[in-house]
C-alpha cells in the first residue's frame, strides 16, 4: 500500500481527479490510498495567514515555513519522503517515477515484446508491496521561503514553465507513481513496455492500432493482422528503434 498525503490550501483541485477512472482504481484495490492536511489549519493567528512578503523587498507573497513545518509534522511517519513541486526542482522524469513506485526499468528486448503479446510476463508481479508513505507539499503564492527545502527529501519541477501552484505538478507527480502500482493498470506488462521506461528513459513505444482493420482508407499494418507473435514483436522493436532516430 502507498499513502500519499497532500498538504495543500485547495484540496478541491485535487480530490476530483483522484476519484477518477485509475486513481479510483488505485483507491479500490488497496494499492494507494490519499488523504489531505489543510495547510490553513496551520496558519498564523487570527486570520490564519500562511505567507508574507519577502526580507529584501519584490513582489508577491512567499509560503511562510512555520505552517508547512507543523502540517509535514502532523503527518510525518517513519521512512516517509517528502516532495515538494517546484520549477527549481529536479526535472521528473519515468526514471523518477519508477524509482518512486519501487520497480525498476524494463529491459526492452523481442523477448518481453513477445511476452507482452502473449501475457506470459512476470514482469511487475510482486506479491509483497512495502508500505509507503509520501507527503507532497503544494506551496502557492509567488514562491516559498528557502527553509521549507529543509525538509524535502524530493524537490521537482515538471518542465521549464511556471504554474500558478504546486496542486497540478502534484497530480502529475502522483498519477505516474500510482499507475505503476502492480495491479493498478490492465496488463501486468502495460506499464512495463511503454515509452520513457527502458533504462536510458529515451525508448518511445511503438505505434498501436485497434479495430476497424482499415479506417477513410488509411491501413493497420498487415504484419499486424497476422498473428505471428514473433514476427509482431521484431517489428514493434524496429518501430521503437525508428522512433528513437
Ligand atoms: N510550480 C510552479 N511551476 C512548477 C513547475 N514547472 N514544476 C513544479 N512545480 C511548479
Amino acid at each position: 500500500m502507498s499513502r500519499f498525503t497532500f498538504i495543500t490550501l485547495f484540496r478541491e483541485a485535487i480530490e476530483p481527479y483522484l476519484n477518477t477512472s485509475m486513481m479510483l482504481k488505485a483507491q479500490k484495490i488497496g494499492a494507494a490510498e490519499f488523504d489531505f492536511v489543510d495547510l490553513r489549519e496551520f496558519g498564523i493567528g487570527k486570520h490564519k495567514s500562511v505567507d508574507d512578503t519577502p526580507y529584501g523587498g519584490g513582489d508577491g507573497m512567499l509560503l511562510r515555513c512555520e505552517p508547512v513545518f507543523s502540517a509535514v509534522e502532523s503527518v510525518l511517519t517513519e521512512g516517509a519522503k517528502v516532495i515538494m513541486p517546484t520549477p527549481a526542482g529536479e526535472k521528473w522524469t519515468q526514471k523518477r517515477a519508477q524509482a518512486l513506485a519501487g520497480i525498476s526499468h524494463t529491459e526492452i528486448s523481442a523477448k518481453n515484446l513477445r511476452e507482452s503479446i502473449t501475457k506470459e510476463s512476470e514482469l511487475e508481479k510482486k506479491p509483497n508491496e512495502p508500505n509507503r508513505h509520501f507527503i507532497i507539499i503544494c506551496p502557492h503564492y509567488e514562491g516559498y521561503d528557502e527553509r521549507i527545502m529543509s525538509m524535502v527529501n524530493y524537490p521537482i519541477s515538471v518542465g521549464n514553465y511556471v504554474l500558478t501552484g504546486g496542486e497540478i505538478p502534484a497530480l502529475i507527480i502522483v498519477d505516474s507513481i500510482v499507475r505503476l502500482l502492480p495491479g493498478v493498470l490492465g496488463g501486468d506488462s502495460s506499464a512495463a513496455i511503454e515509452s520513457f521506461s527502458d533504462e536510458k528513459g529515451e525508448m518511445i513505444e511503438f505505434p498501436q492500432w485497434t479495430k476497424p482493420a482499415e479506417f477513410r482508407g488509411m491501413k493497420v499494418p498487415e504484419i499486424l493482422l497476422s498473428g505471428n507473435h514473433e514476427k509482431i514483436a521484431r517489428w514493434r522493436m524496429e518501430q521503437m528503434r525508428k522512433n528513437m532516430d
